[in-house]
């Protein structure tokens, strides 16, 4: 029956009927997807575990916007100083990066609501003598990642006001600068003090003071958002923020022991598909436990 049927109608109806559903089917079948740029070298807001998940304050916020609005996210690396460009041109959908509201940036771009904030760190090495005013203005090298809110700060205050200055050297990752910084090739590096704070504790270096320039850190999605995403990122901060998985996640990152995510995360991570509040409160108890 079905095959006389299908004998009578033409051939070229056929191949039609096929060729639109291998064209239509895909986009129907996979769920929509944001691509979100970041620069993952910056505990605790983005870097990469052992297993290679991107893992983080940032990374996790928007794995669970996306999902609970049934979204997958796919993230990319690229250099901090390229990721403006990156959004730009449409590689990505949207930056989370840590990054700091900025009059520039937002000329370019457009921001969400801010979700956290931060002032700038000094760090020198364990056993230096340096102290904030030395190390600014002591005839050091001073390193800052490429691009980044500390970088314009170390250039419009001291290189362009003529303050004592070795070299100002500019990183592609926070990991080379600080790098850099314990094997004595520079002897002060800036970063926002949250990441300052994670990088003390896992190598022999030491903050000597802070910098006040109270930094809001926002994502960025394309100037007038023309994919529409920028409203689900804004209601999903609030939703979060207002929900038990604000505070997990805090725990997590920010008084939880870094070095355990990866350990964390293969045990949970894969709650994010199904239940986001159990996610985050797992991650939480996982990252607090003695
Ligand atoms: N808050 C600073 C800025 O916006 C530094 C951010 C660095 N972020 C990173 N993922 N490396 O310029």
């Amino acid at each position: 029956m079905i095959l006389k049927a299908i004998k009578k109608i033409p051939g070229v109806l056929l191949v039609l009927t096929f060729l639109l559903t291998i064209i239509i089917l895909p986009s129907w079948a996979a769920p929509e997807k944001i691509i979100v740029g970041t620069s993952a070298d910056w505990p605790p807001f983005e870097w990469v575990d052992s297993n290679n998940n991107f893992v983080g304050f940032d990374m996790d916020l928007l794995k669970v916007i996306a999902k609970s609005n049934g979204y997958d996210v796919e993230i990319l690396d690229i250099g901090f100083d390229s990721l403006i460009p990156a959004l730009q041109s449409g590689k990505v959908d949207l930056l989370a990066a840590g990054m700091t509201l900025t009059e520039e940036r937002a000329a370019v771009a457009d921001a969400s609501n801010t979700y956290w904030s931060g002032n700038q760190g000094v760090l020198v090495r364990e056993d230096s003598e340096l102290n904030i005013a030395t190390a600014l203005s002591g005839g050091n090298s001073i390193g800052a990642q490429r691009g980044t809110t500390q970088a314009d700060w170390l250039e419009d205050n001291l290189v362009q006001k003529g303050v004592n200055v070795k070299s100002l050297e500019l990183y592609e990752t926070n990991d080379l600068g600080i790098m850099d910084l314990v094997n004595k090739r520079i002897e002060v590096f800036v970063a926002d003090t949250p990441a300052a704070e994670a990088f003390e504790k896992t190598n022999p270096i030491k903050i000597v003071g802070t910098i006040n320039t109270e930094e809001q850190y926002v994502f960025y999605v394309q100037k007038g958002d023309p994919k529409g995403i920028l409203p689900m990122v804004n209601e999903g901060l609030t939703r979060i923020q207002m929900s038990s998985i604000w505070n997990n996640l805090v725990n997590a990152y920010f008084i939880g022991d870094l070095t355990k995510i990866s350990d964390c995360y293969a045990k949970f991570g894969s709650l994010l598909d199904e239940d986001v509040e159990a996610f985050a409160k797992n991650l939480a108890q996982c990252m607090m436990s003695q």
